[in-house]
């Protein structure tokens, strides 16, 4: 059952001047007939005691609900029933009576304790051009609920509406969730027990072979708390990731979904390297691997477009794997052509794992070499978001991110850094709220990802010589 929240709203957030004023005496005629045709359409309208007193008669055409602690004291009305149910009680009550759509006319209470119990969809707030300073407010003493903006319309000259969905997530309420340990952990392992190496690169490195996460996505969104990794950080993790999906092979594609960082790997010096032009990451870079694999046959093969498709025909198959590695163009030994990639890919191996029984998606990302202080966060955003769309676009929920570093690593340059970060508690993981109306795995943007409860510590800008 759909249920929808119904309000008229002065701007500063109250939806009467005093209690028990009716609302016709302050709303628009225009708010008044999108109120009568919205409640026409759902059947069903439920209100508090007090509001309804306000009206004091039925609604023509609808079937309301009036909830009152005493419902056999109440003054019989024609079209009008009396109940003591709960929320919970009376949803599904209603439900088993097969109401399919339910609004909620009010007031304060009832908006309230609907909120509250998690059972409101969608929410219609008329916005009248008035500041009551004083008055009832659209609700109280429920947590908070994360909206995204469907549609706004101007109804008149002065008034407008906003319509909004309520975002759910699969992810446990924060307060139950547990402070994840295992990136913390993993730095000092490395710190510990890892050898030092030097890189062809220049820098030495500490690194340990064979990391390895498992991220339970019900207990939060994989973002670490160590350090803030919010705001442009995070747009552009999600825009590289994008890019790839779509392909992207230059500096300008990655740019055109918001993703900067990529310039100095692509300077005429190191392109003139590979035989490439300025700007080319190369043919063997992540998005042509994935969407225009080379075969034999001539045809390029884009992984990610039939991956898709096998998930939904074939879920069941240990066959939903994705590779960034084009071996002819990435190795590197006398008697070959030069490789064709300024950069080896690093991460962006996936296997993903359906479990039609329970509904749900999980993914084991495979990472060759990580630069754990900085890249790696990154790219656990990167296929944590993965993870998600890819559950959205098949009809699954998202469950696990298994993540695997096999050469996992902290520069020299890093150490302080790190033992800065190995001093700060690490907190709980976040809300990742994505937008319930995408489908399909490339039409995903940033602006459809939004963080909820993340309380990091500041932010800190690590070197990285990569
Ligand atoms: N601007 C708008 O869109 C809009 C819409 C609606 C209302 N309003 C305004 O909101 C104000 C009224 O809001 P309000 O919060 O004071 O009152 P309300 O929600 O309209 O009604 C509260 C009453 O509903 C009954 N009730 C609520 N929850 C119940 C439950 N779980 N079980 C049994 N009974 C329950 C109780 O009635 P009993 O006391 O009989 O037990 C309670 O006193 C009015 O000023 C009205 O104009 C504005």
């Amino acid at each position: 059952m759909k249920i929808w929240l119904i309000a008229a709203m002065s701007a500063d957030g109250k939806i009467a001047e005093k209690a028990e004023q009716s609302s016709l005496d302050w709303t628009s005629a225009e708010d008044t007939q999108f109120f009568v045709e919205k409640t026409k359409e759902a059947g069903v309208v439920v209100m508090g005691r007090t509001t309804f007193s306000t009206i004091g008669k039925g609604l023509k055409d609808r079937r309301v609900i009036v909830m009152t602690k005493n419902p056999t004291e109440a003054t019989p009305v024609e079209g009008v029933e009396f109940t003591n149910n709960s929320p919970a009680d009376l949803v599904k009550r209603l439900i088993s009576e097969g109401v399919e759509t339910l609004a909620l006319g009010g007031g304060a209470s009832v908006y309230s304790q609907f909120l509250d119990a998690g059972l409101v969809d969608e929410v219609f707030l008329t916005l009248e051009p008035f500041l009551f300073g004083n008055g009832v407010p659209l609700g109280e003493k429920f947590a908070r609920v994360n909206l995204e903006l469907v549609d706004t319309r101007k109804l008149n000259a002065r008034s407008v509406l906003l319509h909004y969905r309520v975002q759910r997530s699969f992810m446990k309420p924060v307060i139950e969730r547990t402070v994840d340990w295992q990136y913390h952990h993993l730095l000092k392992k490395i710190l510990e027990e890892g050898v030092d190496v030097k890189p062809i690169q220049g820098e030495g490195s500490r690194m340990l072979l064979g990391a390895q996460m498992h991220f339970d996505l019900a207990n939060g969104f994989p973002m670490i708390t160590e350090r803030d990794l919010g705001g442009r950080f995070m747009i552009g993790a999600l825009g590289e990731h994008f890019a790839f999906l779509h392909g992207a092979r230059t500096q300008e594609e990655l740019k055109a979904f918001g993703c900067a960082w990529w310039k100095k790997w692509v300077t005429k010096e190191r392109c003139d390297i590979f035989g490439l032009p300025e700007g080319d990451l190369g043919p063997g870079s992540y998005g042509p691997a994935w969407t225009a694999f080379p075969t034999s046959e001539g045809e390029p093969f884009n992984q990610i477009e039939h991956v898709v498709k096998q998930i939904k025909e074939r879920p069941n198959l240990r066959t939903h794997i994705i590779s960034p590695w084009i071996p002819q163009y990435t190795l590197q030994h006398s008697g070959i052509p030069p490789r064709k990639v300024v950069v080896a890919p690093c991460h962006g191996y996936l296997h993903i794992l359906v479990f039609p029984e329970t509904k749900q998606i999980s993914v084991h990302h495979f990472q060759r070499s990580g630069d754990v202080p900085v890249g790696v966060v990154f790219n656990i955003i990167q296929y944590a978001a993965f993870t998600m769309m890819i559950a959205q676009a098949t009809g699954y929920t998202p469950k696990e991110l298994v993540y695997t570093i096999s050469d996992a690593h902290i520069y020299e340059s890093q150490f302080e850094h790190v033992k800065q970060l190995l001093d700060r508690e690490p907190r709980v993981f976040p809300t990742m709220y994505m937008d319930s109306t995408v489908n399909d795995l490339l039409d995903f943007r940033p602006e459809h990802f939004t963080v909820a409860d993340y309380t990091p510590h500041e932010a800190m800008i690590i070197p990285t010589p990569v």
